[in-house]
């Protein structure tokens, strides 16, 4: 049994055990209790409201058995508390995978085949898994049907639709009002950093891949931020602190945002990329800092090219990519459309519906 004790402020402190470095506030733990009073059984949600807990609430007395503890509160209240599920919320414990950055040595691709997927929980995981952790995965096996890319992104989540439409065509078309509607080379890049918010995951589905060229590649650019921090620190520096203004422009709008190439929170930790040559201006900033900017947006370049970084493969028909726009860039080489036609059709979907799908299945297994 785990040995505690109160200290002077009335919170309670573990000796020993997997609790012994933290010392519990009275309060947070009485708007921990549980219990069908306090907690409505169907959604897991507060029956009160805890703002209007007395500020004035102590610890009477606790009671400590072998994988959980009992606490009575001067309010006449007491609640039951199980150690473990305190000590995975103070660890900020997630059960979903934990992101693996990775270069050009990817050992094998995440295949994953649509027709097991489609009739397995345990393979919908392992699909989830790997999206987690590499963010992305090739899906074989899916019909080539127009419309399937948005068939399979509800089945994850709500669509998000934008100004293109709930999904959107790529493919050469006359009058094109973005490049990817072309068929040039599109070096890698991170979709619509003009958005508010940024779309968070995007699908391709490839209808038809006949046409020269046309290859597909990827690069992670949380693996290029680990590798500018440690080699290059100024321009990690000047990356992820000078903020871009990204603009789209076509006869219905004009979209526009700002934001750092590279973002990070508070503790330095990978939050999101932006990359996109043909939208990006950056902010008239005094010469030397201008100066180290654009040596630093080279070099970024020159590694989201590198083949150190990027992978290269073929979609095919009946194929649908999926990856993690905020992390991941894509791109594609050229083709030639009058060697075969090619087609391919998108759509974005959030972050909330991979992370809290897989969260789900992960919990109820
Ligand atoms: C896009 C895009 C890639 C491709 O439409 O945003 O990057 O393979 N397309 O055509
Ligand atoms: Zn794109």
């Amino acid at each position: 049994m785990d040995k505690a004790h109160l200290d002077q402020n009335n919170c309670l402190v573990f000796e020993t055990g997997i609790l012994s470095d933290h010392t519990l506030h009275p309060i947070w733990l009485r708007e921990r209790i549980s219990g069908d009073k306090y907690i409505d059984v169907n959604n897991l949600q507060r029956l009160y409201e805890p703002s209007l807990l007395e500020n004035t609430i102590k610890i009477e007395k606790f009671n400590i058995s072998k994988d959980f503890f009992e606490v009575t509160f001067n309010d006449g209240k007491s609640g039951i508390y199980f150690i473990k599920e305190l000590f995975d919320e103070i660890n900020e414990f997630d059960p979903i995978p934990k992101k693996q950055s990775w270069k050009n040595n990817l050992k094998e691709l995440p295949f994953h085949d649509y027709s097991i997927i489609a009739n397995s929980k345990d393979n919908l995981i392992k699909m989830l898994s790997d999206f987690q952790k590499l963010g992305f995965v090739i899906l074989k096996n899916i019909s080539k049907e127009k419309g399937t890319v948005i068939k399979f992104a509800q089945s994850l989540g709500p669509v998000r639709s934008t100004n293109f439409g709930e999904h959107f065509d790529v493919y050469s078309k006359p009058n094109p009002n973005d490049l990817a509607y072309t068929g040039l080379a599109l070096s890698a890049h991170t979709d619509n950093p003009y958005r508010k918010p940024i779309p968070g995951i995007q699908l391709l589905h490839c209808i038809s891949n006949e046409a020269k060229g046309g290859d597909s590649t990827l690069v992670d650019g949380m693996a290029v931020e680990e590798y500018l921090k440690k080699h290059h620190k100024p321009f990690h520096e000047i990356l992820s602190s000078t903020k871009i203004h990204f603009r789209f422009t076509d006869k219905d709008i004009i979209l526009e945002n700002w934001g750092k190439l590279i973002e990070l929170d508070e503790k330095g930790k990978f939050i999101k990329i932006r990359f996109s040559g043909r939208l990006d201006y950056v902010p008239l900033l005094e010469f030397q800092k201008l100066s180290l900017f654009y040596e630093a947006r080279k070099k970024l370049f020159e590694l989201y090219a590198s083949k150190e970084f990027e992978i290269n493969f073929r979609l095919s028909a009946g194929m649908l990519l999926m990856f993690d726009n905020h992390r991941l860039l894509h791109g594609r080489s050229a083709y030639d459309q009058n060697t075969g036609f090619r087609h391919l059709q998108g759509c974005y979907i959030e972050h909330d519906s991979t992370e809290g799908k897989l969260r789900r299945l992960l919990k109820k297994h």
